[in-house]
């Protein structure tokens, strides 16, 4: 059984009367360990269709199951903690909390974990700062843990957010245009950064990009045009 498992996976916005057909039928099966690029125009699903695989959204209609468990049946409790134990999400916009400096970034799922499961490895604030510390070296950013993140580069602020999506160590890290707001050398550095992971720890990483160079990083590039799957390649 794969890992992850979207049948008839269709994903409507709007009313009734206006509808945005965002996915249409999407049959989809990812391996663990896989490295997957999603390339597609803009519009296109590409987003919606991440949001599905992460549990932050929940399809119109179609079934998805992950990891053995049906999705589209859970509550939302259960979503929040599989989104926190499973998963890392990386956005194009890096999304790091300003208030807060470098390391309390990537501290804040370990935080938002004890809330969820209560104190179930046992984690106090030391242990919790050394995790952090070590996805911080991971990316070459220790040095810059008690820097504001509004004074750090796009390109550091991103390798700050790939360890904040590593420090619950995931399953699968879903990437949304990670390098779209990067040059072309902080670009790769991200993409390298992932490849590593994927490749030492087995993560599942699924990347969406409309770069066509950073999606032959990946084993397997799949396409999607107006909420389909038109193409799906192994490298
Ligand atoms: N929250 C939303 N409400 C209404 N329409 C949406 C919403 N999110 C996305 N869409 C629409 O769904 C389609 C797919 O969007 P999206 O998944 O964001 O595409 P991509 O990430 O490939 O650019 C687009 O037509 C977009 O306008
Ligand atoms: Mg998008």
């Amino acid at each position: 059984m794969s890992y992850i498992q979207l049948k008839d996976i269709v994903k409507q916005y709007g009313t009734k009367e206006d509808t945005v057909h965002a996915l249409n039928k999407i049959n989809l099966n990812i391996e663990k360990g896989e490295m997957i690029a999603v390339l597609g125009t803009s519009g296109s699903g590409k987003s919606t269709l991440l949001n599905l695989i992460g549990c932050l959204d929940k399809s119109t209609s179609g079934k998805y199951i992950y990891d053995g468990k049906d999705i589209t049946k859970c509550e939302d409790k259960e979503l929040a903690i599989i989104r926190n134990t499973k998963i890392g999400f990386i956005f194009q916009t890096f999304s790091l909390i300003t208030d807060y400096n470098v390391i309390e970034n990537v501290e804040m799922p370990l935080v938002y974990r004890k809330l969820l499961l209560g104190n179930t490895k046992k984690l106090d604030k030391y242990e919790i700062k050394s995790l952090a510390l070590k996805y911080l070296k991971k990316v070459d950013m220790d040095k810059f843990a008690n820097k504001k993140v509004t004074e750090l580069s796009g390109g550091q602020q991103q390798r700050v957010a790939v360890a904040r999506a590593l420090v619950n160590s995931p399953d699968i890290i879903l990437a949304d245009e990670p390098t779209g707001s990067l040059d072309k050398e902080n670009s790769f550095n991200i993409i390298k950064i992932l490849k590593d992971i994927n490749k030492t720890t087995n993560t599942t990483v699924i990347l969406v990009t409309h770069d066509e160079e950073i999606a032959k990083v990946c084993e397997k590039i799949i396409r999607i045009e107006d909420g389909c799957i038109v193409q799906s390649v192994s490298l």
